[in-house]
């Protein structure tokens, strides 16, 4: 997905509307619902409210049926959420490894406290336990990817990528 800003509405409903299309013909057993909230969210980054109404009116099911699925799956996030993705491990082995500084230095480069999603919803920094990688902490999971007994040095160089990616083209 491309889209840096919040959409709009209209364009929310456009686009969900494409994807209850797709939906449509499954019958009540054979629908997947986590499989339509993944299609949204992978549009959007997460479930637009106006979204899930859509799907509710349009599938006939309640929307507290659609907010029990999307609260229940960490996966899903109800909040819009930034274009790179950063979680920084805390776990104990990460810990004793230096996660600590790493954080710290993430949080003074980004502006951002954990859980928070910049303004131009280009970062998102969540911290997470342990996820089962503790011989190459530190360790700092960006959209999925893991980089592993990283240094200080290392840190900046990985912002500055994903900022060159994101095509900031700016400092800081
Ligand atoms: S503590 Fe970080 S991967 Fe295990």
């Amino acid at each position: 997905m491309s889209q840096h800003t919040i959409n709009s509405k209209e364009q929310i409903e456009q686009i969900t509307l494409k994807i209850i299309t797709s939906y449509r013909h499954l019958s009540e057993e054979e629908m997947d619902w986590i499989a339509l909230l993944q299609d949204i969210q992978d549009q959007f980054r997460y479930l637009p409210p106006d979204g899930l109404k859509l799907c509710a009116r349009e599938l006939n099911v309640p929307l507290s049926q659609l907010y029990s699925i999307a609260t229940f799956y960490t996966c899903f996030s109800l909040a819009p959420r930034g274009k790179t993705e950063i979680q920084v491990c805390m776990g104990t082995a990460c810990h004793i490894r230096g996660a600590e500084p790493i954080l710290d230095k993430i949080l003074q480069q980004l502006a951002l406290n954990p859980g928070e999603t910049s303004p131009d919803l280009e970062y998102s920094l969540e911290t997470v336990n342990c996820v089962g990688a503790c011989a190459r902490g530190p360790l700092v999971i960006i959209n999925s990817n893991y980089y592993g007994n990283l240094t200080m040095g290392q840190v900046e160089n990985l912002l500055s990528k994903t900022r060159d990616i994101n095509g900031e083209g700016k400092n800081g």
